[in-house]
């Protein structure tokens, strides 16, 4: 067998997105209703896994764009036997913007996303200017964007548009969850770069 090899649809957690405009169902995608969050751009997934397995009473949507990445994930998943972990091969800004339901999140996690080092690039960051409206909008009261990057410059644009965006208060990430350290952050604080966290609650609806 390739280690790229997708596995049957019978076994896979990849949820294969099949209209462009209708909203996916996110809660039809497990088999016990429960606290939903969303990962975006998961990489390789190791922080996902150890996520899922750590919190068997939430349930865990990953998002990836990259195929050989989100197959990787996709094995690894399935051998752990998670019921509670689906993943969404996509875009992240359109499915943000068009393709999920309102108000049903928990969490959102965005680790490490691609920083866009030259300033003519910037435009391409995931989180850009529209990105708090649109968490907002997919949070319940009471959820939590949970932010983490390597780039001083990214993370200084992400406290920017967070603190300036109305209804979202700055909290703590609590120390369990620090503890999950992603594969990039491993990389990275290996070489002696630390890690920047932020994370901000919507305050009411
Ligand atoms: C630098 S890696 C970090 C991966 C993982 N979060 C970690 O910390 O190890 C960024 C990941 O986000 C994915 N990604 C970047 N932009 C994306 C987008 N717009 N939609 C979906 N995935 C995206 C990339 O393919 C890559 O796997």
């Amino acid at each position: 067998m390739s280690r790229n090899k997708s596995l049957p649809p019978g076994e896979s957690l990849i949820h294969p997105i099949t209209s462009a405009i209708e909203p996916i169902d996110l809660a039809a995608l497990f088999t016990t209703e429960q606290p939903l969050e969303l990962e975006l751009g998961s990489g390789d997934g190791s922080f996902t896994l150890q996520y899922a397995l750590a919190n068997p009473r939430q349930n865990i949507v990953a998002l990836e764009r990259l195929l050989g990445r989100i197959t990787k994930l996709d094995r690894k998943g399935h051998r752990a036997g998670l019921k509670n972990l689906r993943l969404l091969r996509a875009e992240a800004a359109y499915v943000l913007k068009y393709l999920l339901p309102h108000g049903m999140l928990d969490a959102i996690h965005v680790y490490f996303p691609d920083p866009w080092p030259k300033k003519r690039h910037h435009k391409n960051r995931l989180i850009s200017e529209p990105f708090p409206s649109l968490s907002k909008r997919l949070l319940k009261a009471g959820g939590v964007v949970y932010l983490r990057t390597d780039d001083v410059d990214y993370f200084e644009q992400m406290l920017e548009l967070f603190d300036g965006a109305a209804g979202f208060d700055r909290t703590e990430t609590p120390r369990p969850l620090k503890a999950l350290v992603t594969d990039f952050e491993q990389e990275f604080n290996a070489q002696g770069i630390p890690t920047n966290h932020a994370a901000y609650r919507k305050i009411g609806d």
